[in-house]
């Protein structure tokens, strides 16, 4: 069954929501500044396509938060990221190694879990020598548990991952930039769908 048909059996769409997240009023107009796209990812396949597509699609230079729960999907999201990057190599959760780089045949991935971290502890991890683009060559920076950074790359794209009920995932991703939020609206179903049919 490929993964059209899976969402139309089940009934499930990847949602195509545009949201606004925040508002600033300045001298009595409201600016909108950070649109959000929300996903409903109805199984691991899915999650896998969504990290595929922006692995085609992100530009050089770009860090990934990944946040959400134990088990919520964030490596699943890594590997189609790594399909995205055309990496032939495995791709593990970094958990005990904590950095993980592949090289790619579009751009390389760095990896990084920080689950075993404590906040205060990832300041020691010297992350930014993967985004500013001199140590490493510019490539995806994809960070689990983002939630624990004290300090946030600039531009980052956010994605967050939760539990539904009684199934699936529901991604949402927040731009970090207007590149990003003008990508993000070229985020269709068809467009993650693409691979699969
Ligand atoms: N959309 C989805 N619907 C249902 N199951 C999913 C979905 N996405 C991923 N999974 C499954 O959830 C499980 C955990 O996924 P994964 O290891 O990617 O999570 P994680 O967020 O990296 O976990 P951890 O917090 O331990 O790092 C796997 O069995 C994976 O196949
Ligand atoms: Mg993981």
């Amino acid at each position: 069954m490929d993964l059209a048909e899976i969402y139309r059996v089940n009934s499930l769409s990847i949602l195509d929501v545009s949201r606004l997240l925040t508002r600033q009023c300045c001298r009595g107009r409201t600016r909108e500044l950070t649109v959000s796209k929300t996903l409903t990812l109805p199984n691991d396949r899915a999650t896998f396509a969504l990290g595929r597509w922006l692995g085609q699609h992100l530009a050089a230079g770009t860090v990934l938060l990944l946040k959400g729960d134990l088990g919520s999907g964030k490596t699943t999201l890594t590997k189609g990221l790594g399909e995205g990057l055309g990496i032939a190599e495995e791709i593990d959760s970094p958990t005990f190694t904590l950095i993980n780089e592949y090289v790619g045949d579009r751009l390389p991935l760095y990896h990084v879990d920080l689950y075993r971290l404590e906040s205060a502890d990832t300041d020691r991890l010297f992350l930014e020598s993967y985004w500013e683009g001199i140590e490493y060559p510019p490539g995806i920076v994809a960070i689990e548990w983002a939630e624990r950074l004290r300090y946030l790359p600039p531009a980052s794209l956010e994605v967050r991952l939760t539990y539904q009920h009684p199934e699936g995932r529901k991604g949402v991703l927040i731009p970090g930039n207007s590149a990003q939020t003008r990508l993000l609206e070229e985020l269709t179903p068809d467009a993650i769908l693409a691979h699969e049919v």
